[in-house]
């Protein structure tokens, strides 16, 4: 493998595009998340556009992507972004200016090879060239509970059932350099 982690450029815009749709439709489906009508697929796959053009105009300021390429095509991505509203709403206030770590996406017929591993690394790496001491990271599909608490442990904060009466969204706050040691429980 020849991976390569780098920032995304405007010509990313439309490749991203079909990247966001194919990795989180399938992830919807190993979810058994309804697709059809497809509204909350759009909107998850029109909010990271969004996301990746935010960063785009504000050269990173305001999102911050890493796209991992292998072979000149996206096979992943992580972005970092501020925490949103309702993440703010489940955490402890002193965390509320921490960096989420969002938009883990590896390409389905390229998961399991490690991407995500380096991409988590390259994120974590960002946040401490900023200096920054911890981080915030949520998801609310069943398998990526899975495999982040293989990766940071059991989860600080847990909404159960809280997709479709059958997900728990689960919220994790850790520290930079010790990503599986919990801080408090938030
Ligand atoms: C979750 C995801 C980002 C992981 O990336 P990946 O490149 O497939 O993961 P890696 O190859 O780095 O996996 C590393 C380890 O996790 C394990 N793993 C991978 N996917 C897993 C899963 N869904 N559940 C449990 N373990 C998993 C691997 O077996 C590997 O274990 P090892 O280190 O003991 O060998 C990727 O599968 C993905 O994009 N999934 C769909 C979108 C998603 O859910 N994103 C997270 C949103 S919060």
């Amino acid at each position: 493998m020849t991976l390569q982690i780098t920032r995304p450029v405007q010509t990313d815009l439309a490749e991203a595009a079909v990247f966001f749709r194919h990795t989180i439709e399938d992830t919807f489906l190993r979810n058994h998340i309804p697709v059809v009508p497809p509204t909350e697929l759009a909107q998850e796959c029109a909010w990271k556009l969004e996301a990746l053009q935010a960063d785009l105009k504000s050269c990173g300021a305001e999102r911050y992507f890493l796209i991992a390429r292998e072979r000149g095509g996206i096979v992943g991505t992580v972005a970092l972004s501020p925490a949103s509203e309702f993440v703010r709403e489940h955490i402890p206030a002193i965390y509320h200016a921490w960096t989420c770590i969002t938009t883990v996406l590896v390409k389905p017929s390229w998961q399991c090879r490690g991407i995500g591993t380096q991409l988590l690394s390259a994120a974590l790496g960002e946040l401490r060239r900023r200096e920054e001491p911890g981080f915030l990271l949520d998801t609310g599909y069943a398998t990526a509970r899975v495999y982040w608490t293989a990766k940071l442990g059991e989860p600080d904060h847990v909404l159960p059932r809280f997709w479709y009466g059958k997900d728990d969204h689960c919220f994790w706050v850790r520290g930079v350099d010790r990503p599986t040691f919990p801080l408090h429980g938030a």
